[in-house]
């Protein structure tokens, strides 16, 4: 990816500078290097899910394809389409990469008999310089138009049978949009920030999270991490 943006190549956006939240730098590896490269990891194939050219056998990110010398003459072929920038499609906002970042989100709903988190939990837990802060997550996601009651039920089913069950899951919160009512935002509480990142997203449980919420999402949720400041009593 850092060589084709460093030579202007078209058909290589890289929106998000690698960071895996655009998709648009998809590419189909040919052979015989595309057995050779390391199997993609769940992120890179949760992202392939969202590329503007539906993915082929060989897609990658080529982001995610280290150069190495035994990938010395390695072609790819560009995909019909590529994003432009998913993000001024949904917003009327300018710099590209920062709509980017920000429009490819998600975002939940309430009401579930999954593990919630407390008032008096949160008080303890998230209290500033006590060295037991809780690590929040937010995703913001924007589901496909008439989809909301069945999201709803799906965000919570997959809340309660896949993302509590993970290490380090707190509690959690899904609002939906009242003036855009395709989005949701979603709030898990976790122990960690390695509990989300490496535990829960490189774990065998994204997977299955995917495999449920994933088949609503109009495009990729933008999923950030924040430390308290400051909150209520
Ligand atoms: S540059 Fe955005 S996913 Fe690869």
């Amino acid at each position: 990816m850092q060589a084709a943006t460093a030579h202007n190549l078209p058909g290589i956006q890289a929106d998000c500078g690698g960071l895996m939240t655009c998709g648009t730098c998809h590419v189909l590896v040919r052979e015989p290097h595309a057995s050779q490269l390391p199997p993609p990891h769940a992120d890179e194939l949760a992202m392939l899910d969202f590329t503007a050219t539906p993915r082929q056998p060989h897609s990658r990110l080529s982001c995610q394809i280290t150069r190495t010398p035994a990938l010395d003459g390695l072609t790819v072929d560009l995909p019909a389409t590529q994003y432009q920038c998913l993000v001024a499609q949904v917003f009327p906002v300018s710099k590209a990469l920062a709509s980017c970042m920000m429009s490819l989100q998600m975002r939940l709903i309430l009401q579930t008999p999954v593990p919630s988190l407390t008032h008096a939990d949160s008080n303890r837990l998230m209290q500033p310089n006590t060295g037991l802060q809780m690590i929040l997550e937010i995703a913001d996601i924007r589901i496909h138009p008439g989809q909301q009651a069945a999201f709803e039920e799906a965000i919570q089913r997959a809340i309660a049978t896949v993302a509590s069950t993970a290490k380090g899951f707190e509690g959690f919160k899904v609002n939906k949009g009242i003036e855009s009512p395709e989005r949701y935002v979603l709030q898990i509480f976790w122990t960690t920030l390695e509990d989300h990142t490496a535990g829960f997203r490189q774990g065998p449980l994204f997977p299955q999270w995917r495999a449920i919420v994933g088949p609503f999402f109009a495009v990729p949720p933008v999923v950030e991490h924040f430390e308290l400041v400051a909150k209520s009593d």
